[in-house]
């Protein structure tokens, strides 16, 4: 502990100086406009995993976003952990509302703010130290890989048939993410599950031209009335979703699972003080935790239609339109989802408006074990490096590689995500603590040191 804790210090600055050059990348994925961008933050990427020695490191190319590849196989008689991350972030959107740009990251009250200071960049890169940090100091207890892609935030979808092509290549025992959040640095945490996602697109037509409201207004139905009230009715009085079947598959926790989850500390005050908001809502008869980690749910993530610049135009648009993601809990499966959405919605229309629904991406739920070997090496590092045992929580976010990976490559995962919800993630001013970032880099060698301990057991 203390030779990694001296490297860290002696090598601070720098350590911090590479993050920021990588931070500065615009990897934004879902806009093909910063393709340029993609493709030098991949080759960066290769750069500082070769610096850090990594041996076989290659931008291998798919149909979207490369993929960056390295390895430092020590020993064959070893185990294997593969490091998962991702160089793609959100689009930074809306910029107004950062406080400096998003691209140019900035330390504010010990904090980095950045598009992708948290979610990955500053996670992922945590990892590519913590083995510069192994390798240089001769500690490195078993054989790592890398996987660092350029899609997540879009859905992954190439990245399936990589792994699908590359499986003799990618073997692994067990693949580590730092992804997900932590409760707090008071309570550190680790996550045991992730939700799936169906994403779609639903587009309300009625009169073939927009018209004037005042001389059609009443007698036409106005489609972004129609899609309100279309989205309004997929949740009850209780807010339960009433898409038909949607819950068939849901498996219920048992009451132990319940208590368990609900034993983390939780302070609802504090929770609504910081999104400013009054009173929460959600599923009747759950808690928040249950509510995010367990319960699938429905959100409209973007609706438009009609006028919606500066001042007034009075007009019945020809068509409203919403972006609608659902959050899936194990056993929902996507594509089922999906179709049952799609039909529910045909279903719900009036006769006076089309509707076309366009599926977007979407991934699996996946849960990870809490009694395997690697699970007990993340503890154990947790507690070593925190001073405290991890509560295991459920994360609400998805990751859909993690039940790609346990399908294609029958690995399982550990998601020591060393992020909190409140970094702002996906939202303007996005941000991560320099504390964690140090955090990371010191509990990392010490998860490969027990997992490599365990394992000999
Ligand atoms: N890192 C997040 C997922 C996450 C965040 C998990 C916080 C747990 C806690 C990831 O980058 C992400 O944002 N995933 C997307 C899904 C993707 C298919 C667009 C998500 O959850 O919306
Ligand atoms: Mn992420
Ligand atoms: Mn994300």
């Amino acid at each position: 502990m203390q030779l990694i804790t001296q490297y860290i210090e002696q090598h601070k600055q720098r350590l911090l100086d590479e993050l920021f050059d990588l931070l500065r990348f615009q990897s934004v994925s879902a806009d093909p406009k910063y393709k340029q961008d993609i493709l030098k933050t991949a080759d960066f990427v290769a750069e500082k995993l070769r610096d850090a020695g990594a041996q076989n490191v290659e931008v291998c190319q798919t149909a979207g976003n490369p993929i960056v590849y390295g390895e430092k196989m020590i020993d064959a008689s070893k185990p294997t952990v593969l490091v998962y991350g991702h160089y793609d972030v959100q689009p930074p959107d809306p910029l107004e509302l950062w406080k400096t740009p998003p691209f140019e990251p900035t330390i504010r009250n010990g904090k980095i703010y950045a598009r992708g200071a948290c979610d990955d960049k500053g996670q992922f890169y945590m990892h590519v130290k913590a083995f510069e940090l192994m390798v240089q100091t001769g500690t490195l207890p078993c054989n790592i890989k890398f996987m660092i892609e350029g899609e997540e935030e879009v859905g992954s979808s190439n990245l399936g048939i990589f792994v699908n092509q590359n499986k003799s290549r990618l073997k692994a025992d067990v693949v580590l993410i730092s992804d997900t959040s932590m409760i707090s640095m008071e309570h550190p945490s680790l996550e045991t599950g992730l939700r799936g996602l169906s994403y779609v697109e639903v587009e309300v037509t009625g009169p073939n031209r927009d018209l004037h409201s005042g001389v059609y207004g009443g007698a036409v139905a106005n489609p972004a009335t129609i899609l309100a009230k279309m989205i309004a009715s997929m949740h009850d009085e209780n807010n339960h979703i009433t898409i038909p079947g949607f819950y068939n598959n849901v498996i219920d926790l048992t009451t132990e699972e319940r208590k368990a989850l609900n034993n983390a500390p939780y302070d609802e005050d504090e929770y609504k003080k910081d999104l400013g908001v009054d009173e929460l809502w959600g599923e009747k008869g759950y808690t928040t935790f249950e509510r995010t980690g367990t319960r699938p749910t429905l959100e409209v993530n973007g609706i438009w239609g009609g006028y919606t610049g500066e001042g007034a135009k009075t007009v019945l648009p020809s068509a409203a339109r919403a972006k609608i993601s659902m959050r899936l809990v194990p056993n929902q499966g996507f594509e089922e989802v999906t179709k049952l959405f799609t039909d529910h919605f045909e279903k719900i229309a009036p006769r006076s408006v089309k509707v076309k629904i366009t599926p977007h991406h979407g991934g699996e739920p996946a849960v990870t074990p809490t009694d395997s070997i690697a699970y007990r090496a993340a503890q154990k590092a947790i507690k070593e490096s925190f001073g405290k045992e991890p509560i295991p929580t459920r994360g609400g976010g998805s990751i859909p590689i993690v039940a790609l990976f346990e399908a294609e490559l029958g690995i399982k995962t550990v998601l020591m995500g060393f992020g909190l919800d409140s970094d702002a993630l996906h939202s303007p001013n996005e941000k991560y603590d320099i504390f964690n970032y140090y955090k990371g880099i010191e509990t990392i060698p010490l998860f490969h040191k027990y997992f490599a301990e365990l394992n000999r057991d």
